[in-house]
C-alpha cells in the first residue's frame, strides 16, 4: 500500500499528538507525500524523538503545544502561519483515555480532563483552522480521529465514549456550517489499535484473543489502517464527503 497517493504534494498540515501512535503514522505518510507537516504534542522530549524517526527536512515542524489550553493552541497555529504561511489540513488526533469505573462514580475533575483533551481540544485546534482556511477563500480539510467507544457503550471507558460522540456531532455541526467555504470536515472511528494507546488490552494475550473475537476482519488495527481513510478524507479524493464518520473498525460495529 505504500505506492497508494494522496496528492498531499505541498499542502501544509497540522496534525496534533502527532509524536507518537497514529499521529505520528500519518505524519510519515504527509512527509512521503511532500506535504509541510507539523506535529504538536506536551512533551518536548517525545517531539524530538518523532523528528528523529520522521526526518523530513525542512518540511517538518514540530511544536510543544497542550491541545487543551487555548493559549498554547493560539501560538501553535501562530507558529504554523510564521514558517507555512498558510494551512490546508487540520487533523485532530490528539485523545486520551482514563479508565472510569462508571461514568456516574467519576469524579468531576476526572470527567473534566478527559473531555478537555478530546472534545475542547478539538474545538480549541479546529475554530483556529477555519479561521484560517475562511481567511484563504480557498477552502480546507478537517479530520477528527473519534472512536467506536463513540457509538457503542463500553465499561470502563464512559466518558471517553462520551467526549468522542460528541466528537461526532462537532464533526456534522461543523462541517454543515463549514460546507459555504468549501472546508469539508469529517471523521474516521476506528476500533483498538496497535499503539501506546491500547497497550494494556492487546498486550494481554487472553484478553487479546476476546477482542479479536468481536471483530469480523480477525485481527486489530495496525495505525496504517488508520492513516489510509485518514489520508482520503484529508485529499480531493472525498471532495464530495463531509460530516461524515467512517468507521474503522474491521466491521466490528456491523454484527
Ligand atoms: N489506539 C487505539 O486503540 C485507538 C482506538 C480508537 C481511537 N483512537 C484515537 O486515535 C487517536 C490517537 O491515538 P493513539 O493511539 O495514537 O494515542 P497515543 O499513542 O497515546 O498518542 C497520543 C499522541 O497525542 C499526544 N497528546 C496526548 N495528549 C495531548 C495533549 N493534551 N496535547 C497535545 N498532545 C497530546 C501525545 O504526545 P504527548 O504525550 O507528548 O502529549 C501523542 O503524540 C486518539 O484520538 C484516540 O482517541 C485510538
Amino acid at each position: 500500500m505504500d505506492d497508494i497517493r494522496y496528492g498531499l504534494k505541498d499542502k501544509v498540515v497540522v496534525v496534533t499528538g502527532g509524536s507518537r501512535g497514529i499521529g505520528l503514522e500519518i505524519a510519515r505518510s504527509l512527509l512521503g507525500e511532500g506535504a509541510k507537516v507539523v506535529i504538536c504534542g506536551r512533551k518536548s522530549e517525545g517531539l524530538d524523538a518523532a523528528a528523529g524517526i520522521l526526518g523530513g527536512g525542512g518540511n517538518l515542524m514540530t511544536f510543544q503545544a497542550h491541545i487543551a489550553k487555548e493559549s498554547d493552541v493560539n501560538s501553535l497555529f501562530d507558529a504554523v502561519l510564521d514558517r507555512f504561511s498558510r494551512l490546508d489540513v487540520l487533523i485532530n488526533n490528539v485523545g486520551m483515555n482514563i479508565m472510569t469505573l462508571s461514568v456516574a462514580d467519576t469524579e468531576p475533575a476526572l470527567w473534566q480532563k478527559i473531555m478537555d483533551t478530546n472534545l475542547n481540544g478539538t474545538f480549541f485546534c479546529s475554530r483556529k483552522a477555519a479561521a484560517v482556511m475562511k481567511e484563504q477563500g480557498d477552502g480546507g480539510r478537517i479530520v477528527n480521529i473519534s472512536s467506536i467507544a463513540g457509538r457503542r457503550a463500553s465499561p470502563g471507558m464512559g466518558v471517553y465514549g462520551i467526549a468522542k460522540a460528541a466528537v461526532e456531532m462537532f464533526t456534522r455541526v461543523l462541517a454543515s456550517e463549514l460546507a459555504p467555504f468549501n472546508i469539508r470536515v469529517n471523521a474516521v472511528a476506528p476500533a483498538m489499535v496497535r499503539t501506546a494507546f491500547s497497550e494494556p488490552f492487546w498486550s494481554n494475550e487472553d484478553l487479546l484473543r476476546e477482542i479479536v473475537k468481536t471483530i469480523p476482519l480477525g485481527r486489530i488495527a495496525e495505525p496504517m489502517d488508520v492513516v489510509h481513510p485518514t489520508l482520503f478524507l484529508a485529499s480531493e479524493a472525498s471532495g464530495y464527503i463531509t460530516g461524515q464518520t467512517l468507521m474503522v473498525d474491521g466491521g466490528a460495529s456491523v454484527i
